[in-house]
């Protein structure tokens, strides 16, 4: 018999189990419904692409793709798994047919090993006819295993850490710049990023997100299509607005937005103060620790992220972005500003904030909430003009953010908002054989009129049945016993306070809605 064995969950993941999963669906219907009063329609997309995508999107240097991707390299179906050795020539033979035939992606290396197999193979091949020296055969055959176990054999794919490049790479697919634009997207699921398990951070977390995008008309699109235009502003403000709409609506505690430019790249904007940023850092370098060094060389901007303490006061002096935008971008977050005032929406500046992605240009944003701890962002975005460029579409401008689902729900549980729903509306205890069939009749109806309803399977004792109701958190029981069933009138007993009362059948339906509504 085989050894038993418990399994768990992956480290950083978890099963999510009623009743808290009513509260999870409480926060995507809400989603649904805010997010569809401001047009947006659903996008589902796959939990896995090929790896290039996000390394171009997100950028090779980001945290989530070079330390965080979960990448796998999938192999074509069309190949033997553990090939025979007398097998191996005609394998190798597939291998280069697929290759050509593009379901194996053209690598170099792959292509330098598959050279060196062949030779090995040809080795092999000669020794085994020739039936020469065992000893001599073996080092060929372990070489030419060791050749075709470093090819890469399929497409290099990963789990999604995130679904802004899914969905760019969807809109170019679909060709959605034909469709009147902008387009708005929503998108809700899990994501996955290989971090470090903590109150907050799950290696498999779920992320409620919305992009809008807008092809740019050729026309304009041949010239300065990355000029910020007033029509931008407005987006921006109008999605900061609906997810706001939307923490509000779920009732979220001490919400808190912020904002800020990151201009755009050219030298009179984002790429002259980092250089400018670059040179104060260089200064102060001995006082920092040993990531922002790093930063310095690889991504400067990130150092303004730090939260180490013994660094704040030195970044506090370093120059800041706002000072340093070209007047386009200015210009573009002063109206930014100005529509969230219109809209009513409260913000605080921060010059820090320049988010761990690299597509992002112009407005970029965070929103925290109560009860999290150090993981306390529930929502980041920004906007990213030229991604969809970049991943080989049309010039489109694109604004969006990503909400931290797990976030949200730990929130509105710390606040004391997270109750589940009832259990059950009603507990049917019936007694009797002969109230069965009544029993299955009152259940189907009264589900029908969409009541929670337990129907116990086999007849139990009175006693025991309202034990069980009240473990199931039910608010009614419906008692049937064969003196209700001959009489037509059936007994409700409202547990909460143990009132009893008789009713028709009809009569029941009718005083169950009223305490509903
Ligand atoms: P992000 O800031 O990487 O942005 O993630 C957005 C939100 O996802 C975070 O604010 C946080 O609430 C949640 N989150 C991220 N990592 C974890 C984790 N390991 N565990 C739990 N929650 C997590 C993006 O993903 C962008 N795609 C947002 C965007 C959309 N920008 C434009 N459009």
């Amino acid at each position: 018999m085989a050894e038993k064995r418990k399994f768990q969950a992956i480290k950083g993941t978890r099963d999510l189990l009623p009743p808290e999963t009513e509260l999870w669906n409480r926060v995507e219907q809400t989603a649904r419904e805010v997010f569809g009063g401001f047009g947006f329609g659903e996008i589902r997309l796959p939990i896995f692409e090929p790896t290039e995508l996000f390394a171009r999107a997100v950028g090779g240097e980001t945290d989530i793709v070079s330390k965080e991707m979960y990448r796998f390299i999938d192999r074509s179906e069309k190949l033997e798994r553990n090939p025979k050795i007398r097998n191996l020539g005609r394998f190798i033979e597939k291998v280069k047919h697929l290759l050509k035939s593009g379901e194996i992606p053209e690598v170099d290396a792959t292509e330098v090993y598959l050279e060196h197999a062949e030779e090995s193979w040809k080795k092999v091949e000669t020794a085994l006819l020739e039936t020469a020296g065992p000893e001599h055969l073996l080092d060929d055959i372990d070489e030419l295993l060791a050749y075709i176990g470093a090819m890469q054999l399929g497409p290099d794919l990963a789990l999604r850490p995130e679904v802004t490049a899914s969905v760019c790479r969807a809109y170019i697919e679909h060709g959605m710049h034909a469709l009147a634009q902008p387009v708005k997207l929503y998108y809700m699921g899990p994501m996955f990023r290989r971090e470090r398990p903590q109150k907050g951070r799950y290696r498999q977390f779920y992320q409620i997100g919305a992009e809008v995008l807008e092809t740019v008309r050729k026309e304009v699109a041949s010239g300065e299509w990355l000029v910020a235009s007033a029509k931008d502003a407005a987006t921006d403000a109008e999605v900061i607005e609906m997810v706001m709409a939307y923490f509000a609506r779920l009732g979220l505690e001490g919400v808190q937005l912020d904002i800020n430019s990151i201009g755009h790249s050219a030298p009179a904007c984002r790429r002259g103060y980092v250089e400018k940023l670059k040179a104060a850092l260089e200064k102060v370098k001995d006082k920092l620790g040993a990531d922002s060094q790093r930063r310095i060389e690889t991504n400067p901007l990130r150092v303004l992220d730090s939260k180490l303490e013994s660094e704040q006061a030195i970044i506090e002096k370093l120059p800041r972005i706002g000072d340093h935008l070209c007047a386009d971008c200015a210009k573009h977050h002063a109206e930014v500003k100005r529509q969230l005032e219109l809209r009513g929406v409260a913000y605080q500046e921060n010059w820090r904030l320049v988010r761990g992605l690299d597509y992002y240009m112009r407005t970029t944003f965070e929103i925290t909430a109560r009860g999290l701890g150090s993981q306390n962002a529930v929502c980041g975005g920004g906007r990213y003009d030229g991604l969809v460029e970049l991943l080989g579409g049309p010039p489109t401008k694109g604004i969006g953010f990503a909400i931290g689902e797990d976030r949200v729900i730990l929130s509105l549980q710390e606040a004391g908002k997270g109750g589940a729903a009832q259990g059950r509306d009603v507990y049917i205890a019936w007694m009797g054989e002969k109230t069965l069939a009544t029993a299955i009749r009152a259940a189907r109806d009264l589900r029908q009129a969409g009541f929670r309803v337990e129907l116990p399977p086999v007849e139990q004792k009175f006693g025991k049945a309202l034990g069980q109701a009240d473990k199931l958190g039910a608010r009614y029981a419906l008692i049937l016993g064969e003196d209700e069933v001959a009489s037509g009138q059936w007994t409700v007993k409202t547990l909460a306070d143990g009132t009893q009362g008789k009713y028709s059948e009809a009569g029941l339906l009718e005083f169950l809605r009223k305490q509903k509504s």
